[in-house]
């Protein structure tokens, strides 16, 4: 195989209370990208569609990525990227996220699987490191392995998938703003009371057990962050009446997508999640900023070839 068309999942990161641990991928929106093996050596960004985004390789979080991997792989030669950018940088979907772990994954692919999906996280969190001045794996995680992950530990690197129960939706309301997930990390504090640790640990700890035992309620009681959404969700419009009303027609639990500006809510059942999507509709047109709003089911898959 010379060149492969990939979807590039756009990710939520943190789920309420995985500040930088849990997350997961959507199907219903994300970047798409082709990748070509060529004879020259290093990586070449030909083409960038939908967003004014540097084409040089080492300033490009796709280029960041596949730089890392390449200098692992021993291939001679090199890639040619082209990028459909449909997720908009700083939106909280994990835009760069998808750009790398595209980049990783369809290069892996093209050089015979070489590497496990543990090491296609390690190359894309270089391209996180670019964005977000911080390599985080929260969004790169799922974007490559599907599903939720949970990122067990950062040193040294531990990545657990956890399942996702058949009936869970996100609904996700991206309002047409720009946060920099840099400057939402550069507002948070750098220590936590103890009460504030005991509760989010509590949580994370039941969302986990909830997921694995299709537990909808579980969910919805541990979507629950005391640490960070209260400092960030000050720099979104609107977020409060989004999450209330969200609650109000029948979200299990919500809250801040990444580090915003996106606004998420899960939900049993797509009926439900299209009648939170209408209530955030609702709630956000009376804000006057635009917006676009996806009702995703969880990708189980990640990162996948188009055909
Ligand atoms: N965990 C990261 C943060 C995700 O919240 O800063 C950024 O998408």
């Amino acid at each position: 195989m010379e060149e492969i068309k990939v979807f590039c999942p756009a990710t939520i990161a943190n789920v309420s209370c995985g500040f930088d641990v849990l997350g997961l991928a959507l199907d219903a929106v994300g970047d798409e990208m082709i990748v070509r093996k060529v004879p020259e050596k290093g990586i070449h960004i030909t083409k960038i569609k939908g967003q004014d985004l540097p084409l040089a390789a080492d300033k490009n979080v796709a280029g960041v990525a596949g730089l890392a991997l390449l200098e692992q792989s021993g291939y001679s030669g090199g890639f040619e990227i082209e990028i459909d950018k449909r997720i908009k940088p700083g939106s909280g979907i994990g835009s760069s996220a998808a750009s790398s772990a595209g980049a990783v994954w369809a290069m892996n692919e093209l050089l015979g699987r070489p590497f496990s999906n543990l090491e296609l996280v390690k190359f894309a969190m270089q391209g996180e490191k670019l964005a977000s001045d911080v390599a985080h794996a929260d969004n790169v995680a799922p974007a490559i392995y599907g599903g939720f992950t949970l990122v067990r530990s950062y040193d040294p690197l531990d990545i657990v998938t956890i399942p996702t129960p058949p009936e869970l939706y996100a609904t996700v309301i991206h309002p047409q703003i720009e946060i920099k997930t840099s400057d939402s990390r550069k507002i948070l504090k750098s220590t936590i009371p103890m009460e504030k640790g005991i509760r989010q640990w509590g949580n994370l700890g039941g969302l986990i057990a909830g997921l694995f035992q299709n537990d909808y309620d579980l969910i919805g009681r541990s979507l629950e962050d005391h640490i960070v959404e209260p400092i960030r969700s000050i720099l979104i419009p609107g977020f409060d009446n989004i999450k209330a009303n969200a609650l109000k027609a029948d979200a299990l639990g919500g809250g801040i997508s990444g580090s915003g500006p996106s606004i998420f809510a899960l939900s049993k059942g797509k009926e439900t999640a299209e009648k939170v999507a209408q209530s955030m509709r609702e709630t956000y047109q009376k804000v006057g900023i635009p917006f676009d709003i996806h009702v995703s089911k969880i990708n189980a898959q990640g990162v996948k070839p188009i055909v």
